[in-house]
């Protein structure tokens, strides 16, 4: 009888630490999706043609910075893509529609990462005193079809509207042509509505300290840090 009784226990117990763990797996497996679907999605936009140099020694801190801070970091590089074909007298169905009619290319695709994007670092090479071509490229059909929003009076509905955009750009030797670049991806952030949250100039004799600014201000951002107001 006894016996009988404390078999019974057992399996209960067993049962019962079964559905426990069964229940625990569940929950973690809840808890992380849950963190993970609301964790700051940070894309690094880049046309940067090389595989090697600063620009990837920077993107390394970049997702350092973001990793530590909680946000998801992704890289997108546009370098390939094709440029603007600058329809009709100058407009096409990214006035109208805001979308581009040669989208397939592999632009719509992008541009669906940014629209998904909560905040992001522009990261080019300076070439010529400005953005590296293919980043160019992007940027021209994209300012297109977000700037336009707001001569409708839906500025919000910029991928770009109120989001947080850090600006690094890396030039060589001469140093030449660093203000003009930053300047340039300013002007654009101004056009789409993004926010920018910062400009960091890299060069071969100042990243070991420049890194670190570029670390701190990618985690500084994940964390959620709002550009204008004091710490
Ligand atoms: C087509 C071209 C144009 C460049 N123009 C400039 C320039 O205007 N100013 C400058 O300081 N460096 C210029 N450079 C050098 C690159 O900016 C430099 O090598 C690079 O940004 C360093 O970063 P990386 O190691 O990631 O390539 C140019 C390089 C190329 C290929």
């Amino acid at each position: 009888m006894y016996y009988t009784i404390y078999i019974y226990w057992i399996k209960f117990v067993k049962f019962f630490l079964r559905f426990f763990i069964f229940l625990e797996i569940l929950w973690i497996d809840k808890f992380q999706a849950m963190i993970h679907d609301h964790a700051m999605k940070y894309l690094i936009i880049t046309g940067n043609p090389k595989k090697d140099g600063l620009c990837h020694l920077e993107e390394e801190e970049l997702i350092k910075g973001c990793k530590d801070g909680g946000a998801d970091a992704e890289t997108l590089n546009v370098g390939k893509l094709g440029r603007c074909h600058v329809c009709g007298d100058g407009w096409g169905s990214c006035r109208t529609e805001h979308r581009c009619s040669f989208g397939g290319d592999g632009f719509d695709e992008a541009r669906e990462k940014v629209k998904q994007a909560d905040a992001f670092c522009f990261i080019t090479p300076v070439y010529w005193g400005e953005m590296a071509e293919g980043l160019k490229s992007f940027f021209d059909r994209l300012r297109r079809c977000e700037a336009t929003w707001q001569f409708e009076g839906k500025a919000a509905e910029s991928a770009f509207g109120g989001k947080q955009v850090l600006l690094v750009a890396s030039p060589g030797g001469s140093g030449n042509g660093l203000l003009s670049c930053l300047e340039q991806m300013d002007r654009f952030c101004r056009h789409t509505g993004a926010q920018i949250f910062d400009y960091i100039g890299v060069n071969r004799w100042n990243h070991d300290y420049k890194k670190k600014a570029i670390y701190a201000a990618a985690r500084a951002m994940a964390e959620g840090r709002e550009a204008g107001k004091s710490i």
